[in-house]
C-alpha cells in the first residue's frame, strides 16, 4: 500500500541531485493499458520499486532446508493497479520462477537483472485489485555489495536470517522493493524438526510438525516496507511475555550462552521510547540475537536482528527508536536516509541524558569541537550521502547532531512537541527532509531553512544555531 512515487525536497531545500519525475500522463479508467515502470525512481536505487500498481499484503510461503539452502516457494501478492496495466514489474533476485499467474491465469513473465516482468493474460484496468502468485525454488543466497556490505537472505551455521536493508528483500521473495509501498504480511516458514523459526509481528497459533518438517506461521498487520521484514531460522532459546499490551518475544542464537537481560531491557526501552516518541506504532516487540556475521544490527519490524552478540541496552535504543523513526516515518527516498539514522541516535543521546548518563548538549559539544579538518565536517553529507555511503559515520552523528541543533533552536518544549507531531503525523507512512523542515517551522514560527541547509547538505561546520529567545 502506499504513497505516490518518492519526490524531491522542496525547491528551496533542493539537494544537488534530483529524482525524476516517475509518472506518465494521469491514468484515468479509460486509458490505454500500459507497462508499468521498473523503478519508483528513487535517487539512489533506480530499479528499486516498480510503478503502475500498489502491493497490499504478501503471503509467502517457504519450505527451506538449510543445509543445502534449497527453498520451494511461492508468493501470493494481492495489489491494485494505480494505472492501466498491459505488464508490471516485482523486484527479484532469487532462484528459478516456475510459474506466474495472476488471479489463477497463467502469466508469461521473463527476467532481467533483478526485475521480473509479469505480463497477464489481460491488461489490468486502473484501480483494480489483482492476485499474483509466483512460484519458485533453488538455492536462496543473500546480496554482497562493495559499499554495503552482506545484506537479503544470510544462511547462518544452523539456518538463516534475513537483514534487508536497503533492496535486499528481492533476494528472496518478489516485491515491490521500495519504503514507498508498504504492505501487510503472512509468512509460512516450514524447516527441518528441531529448528524454531521467528519472524516479524506475531505468530499464529503453535507450531505443527509432520512428516520431520515444522511450520511456523507469522503474521503482521499493520504497513511493513518490504526491508523491514525478517525470518530467523536456527537453534534459539526464546522467551516469550507480555508486557503493557504489547507481547514480547526475543530469541537467541544457542551459540550465545546468555540472553543477558535482552528481554526485560527491551521492555524497558519501548516503555521509555513510548513517552518520548509518542505511541509505539506495532503490536509486538522483541530482538532476535544472531551470528549472522554481517557486522550491524538491522531494525527489523517489531523485532530488531542484533549481530554477534547481546546487544548494549543503548543498540536496543537505537534499533527500537527505529519503529518510530524509519520503519512507520520511512524515508519517501533513500537520499533521506538520515530521517533514520540521525533520529535513532539521538534516540540514544537521549536514553542516556534521561537515565543519569551525559546530556546531549554535553555530547554535542564534544562532537561539535572536532577540527576542521575532521570527516564530520566534509563529505559524504547526512541529506545526501551517495548510495554508496547509505550508511556513512556522518549520516549518523552529523544526523544526530543536526537533530540536537534542532533541539536548540526550537527550545525543549517544541523540540518534544515536534518528535511526537513527527511520528503521528506520519505514522506508517513516508516522509522526506522538507516534511521535517516544515513541520518544525510550523511549530516554531522560525525561519529553519538556514539551519538544514548547513547541517544537512553544506561541506564545512555549521555555525551553531541561534538559541530560541526565551520570553
Ligand atoms: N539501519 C541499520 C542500523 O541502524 C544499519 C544497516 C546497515 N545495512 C547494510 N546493508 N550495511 O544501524
Ligand atoms: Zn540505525
Amino acid at each position: 500500500a502506499g504513497a505516490a512515487p518518492p519526490v524531491t525536497g522542496s525547491a528551496r531545500l533542493a539537494a544537488p541531485s534530483a529524482a525524476p519525475a516517475t509518472s506518465a500522463a494521469p491514468a484515468t479508467p479509460a486509458a490505454p493499458a500500459t507497462p508499468g515502470a521498473a523503478g519508483v525512481g528513487d535517487s539512489y536505487f533506480p530499479n528499486a520499486g516498480n510503478g503502475g500498481y500498489d502491493a497490499l499484503h504478501y503471503d509467502l510461503a517457504f519450505d527451506y532446508t538449510p543445509g543445502t539452502r534449497a527453498v520451494e516457494a511461492t508468493a501470493v501478492i494481492r495489489a491494485k493497479a494505480t494505472q492501466g496495466l498491459s505488464r508490471f514489474n516485482l523486484d527479484f533476485d532469487g532462484p528459478a520462477v516456475k510459474r506466474v499467474t495472476v488471479d489463477g491465469r497463467a502469466a508469461a513473465f521473463r527476467r532481467e537483472g533483478q526485475e521480473l516482468i509479469v505480463t497477464p493474460s489481460r491488461p489490468l484496468g486502473n484501480g483494480r485489485e489483482f492476485r499474483v502468485e509466483v512460484a519458485y525454488s533453488g538455492a536462496l543466497k543473500g546480496i554482497h555489495d562493495k559499499a554495503l556490505g552482506r545484506y537479503g537472505w544470510l544462511p547462518t551455521s544452523d539456518g538463516a536470517v534475513v537483514m534487508s536493508e536497503p533492496d535486499g528483500a528481492r533476494s528472496f521473495f518478489p516485491a515491490n522493493d521500495h519504503p514507498g509501498d508498504k504492505a501487510s504480511y503472512r509468512v509460512r516458514v516450514t524447516v527441518p524438526k528441531g529448528l524454531t523459526v521467528l519472524a516479524s509481528g506475531e505468530p499464529q497459533g503453535p507450531e505443527s510438525t509432520r512428516g520431520g518438517r515444522t511450520t511456523s506461521v507469522w503474521t503482521i498487520d499493520e504497513p511493513t516496507a518490504s526491508y523491514l521484514l525478517t525470518i530467523a531460522i536456527g537453534k534459539f532459546k526464546v522467551k516469550r511475555s507480555r508486557s503493557k499490551g504489547l507481547l514480547n518475544i526475543t530469541a537467541v542464537d544457542a551459540a550465545f550462552a546468555d540472553e543477558g537481560g535482552l528481554h526485560a531491557r527491551t521492555a524497558q526501552v519501548v516503555d521509555w521510547a513510548g513517552k518520548v516518541f509518542g505511541p509505539y506504532p506495532y503490536s509486538s516487540i522483541g530482538g532476535i540475537v544472531e551470528a549472522a556475521g554481517v557486522g550491524y544490527a538491522l531494525e527489523t519490524q517489531t523485532r530488531p536482528v542484533y549481530d554477534g552478540g547481546v546487544p548494549s541496552t543503548s543498540l536496543i535504543v537505537h534499533e527500537m527508536a527505529h519503529q518510530w523513526f524509519g520503519n512507520s516515518v520511512s524515508p519517501a527516498d533513500w537520499r533521506d536516509i538520515w530521517l533514520n539514522e540521525g533520529f535513532a541516535t539521538y534516540a540514544e543521546w537521549l536514553w542516556a541524558e534521561q537515565h543519569g548518563g551525559e546530556r546531549a548538549q554535553v555530547r554535542f559539544d564534544r562532537y561539535y569541537a572536532a577540527p576542521d579538518d575532521n570527516k564530520l565536517w566534509h563529505k559524504p553529507l547526512p541529506g545526501d550521502p551517495g548510495r554508496d555511503e547509505l550508511f556513512a559515520g556522518s549520516v549518523y552523528t552529523r544526523g544526530a547532531m543536526t537533530v540536537h541543533a534542532l533541539r536548540m533552536a526550537l527550545g525543549d518544549g517544541d523540540f518534544f512537541t515536534l518528535l511526537k507531531q513527527w511520528t503521528s503525523k506520519h505514522a506508517h507512512g513516508v516522509a522526506r527532509t522538507a516534511d521535517l523542515l516544515a513541520l518544525a517551522e510550523q511549530i516554531s514560527g522560525r525561519d529553519l531553512d538556514p539551519l538544514f541547509r548547513s547541517w544537512l547538505y553544506t561541506e564545512g561546520k555549521p555555525s551553531l544555531p541561534e538559541a530560541r529567545p526565551s520570553m
